[in-house]
């Protein structure tokens, strides 16, 4: 069994990201620059926007944080949204989900500026995405494949079980396994989905991304397979400074000893998701995606 360290494999794309960055402002360009519309003061929320904003720095970016509070209309955020989308100066930008409910989440997302959507939830990202043209990928997908590539896994031909069928991670996830690079051949299970057991130990490449603590046992996974674990529930834990600790959907202890590849929780897909979106940041900045 090979663990798939995320961590380092963040870190070494981390530095790849700074060293072009010094590259662009040596050659004259201003730094990449990333914008968060952060709504409320959700504690989960609040938490990831920080780490991106930190994330930013390290690579030598510059970050806005724009903040509303809770009750926000929502033609003030659109009207927010249009005006970053026709801002010279700024490069992508994205706005933390969840939303509060009277914000209508689809008409938020559909008024950013494809060009500038390093989350890729636009939906002309997504399509661009199923049709194999130039896009942004939301940053979970992306960085599961990038982990993928950097250790040279095997994928032609090969059965993927992805669980899960959420815009952001599941469904992108099944068409990325499914192009032309990748040659998977793809299953998406959800929770209607029958015999979800036989399914799961069926798979060469099991992607558990239901965010169901514990969900995936030792009797769901084939010998050999590769087992991508992106749960990261949180759940209460008297031996952190933080009063809680992240649970991934696979039951690691048990389903490690099977597998060929499998990512640890915390420090596999989770470091993957945060740096992929400084990569569809600088990918923005040098408009590798819409030129
Ligand atoms: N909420 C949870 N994950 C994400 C993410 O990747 N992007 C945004 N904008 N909101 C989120």
């Amino acid at each position: 069994m090979q663990l798939i360290d995320g961590k380092a494999t963040a870190k070494a794309i981390k530095e790849e990201i700074k060293i072009e960055v010094d590259k662009l402002v040596q050659a004259g360009h201003r730094a990449p620059h990333l914008a968060a519309i952060l709504v409320g003061h959700d504690g989960g929320s609040e938490t990831y926007v920080a780490y991106k904003i930190k994330d930013c720095e390290e690579v030598g970016f510059r970050s806005s944080l724009i903040r509303f509070e809770n009750d926000v209309k929502e033609e003030v955020l659109l009207a927010k949204i249009r005006e970053l989308n026709n801002d010279p100066e700024l490069d992508g930008f994205i706005v933390q989900l969840p939303l509060p409910e009277h914000i209508k989440e689809p008409e938020v997302i559909e008024a950013i500026n494809p060009a500038k959507d390093v989350d890729g939830f636009h939906p002309v990202n997504v399509g661009r995405t199923v049709i194999g043209l130039p896009s942004f990928v939301s940053a979970t997908p992306f960085g599961i494949i990038e982990l993928l590539k950097r250790y040279q896994i095997e994928t032609s031909g090969l059965h993927c079980v992805v669980v899960g069928r959420s815009n952001i991670v599941g469904r992108p996830m099944s068409i990325l396994m499914s192009q032309k690079s990748i040659n998977a051949t793809v299953t998406v299970a959800h929770s209607r989905t029958g015999n979800l057991e036989e399914l799961c130990a069926s798979a060469d490449i099991l992607i558990a991304a239901l965010g169901a603590p514990g969900f995936i046992k030792e009797n769901m996974v084939k010998e050999g397979a590769v087992v991508i674990d992106v749960g990261t529930t949180r759940v209460p834990s008297s031996e952190t400074k933080s009063g809680f600790r992240l649970k991934g959907d696979v039951i690691f202890d048990e389903v490690a000893p099977k597998c060929s590849f499998i990512t640890p929780v915390p420090g596999g897909v989770g470091p993957m998701t945060r740096v992929s979106l400084l990569s569809n940041t600088l990918l923005a900045a040098k408009g590798n995606i819409y030129q």
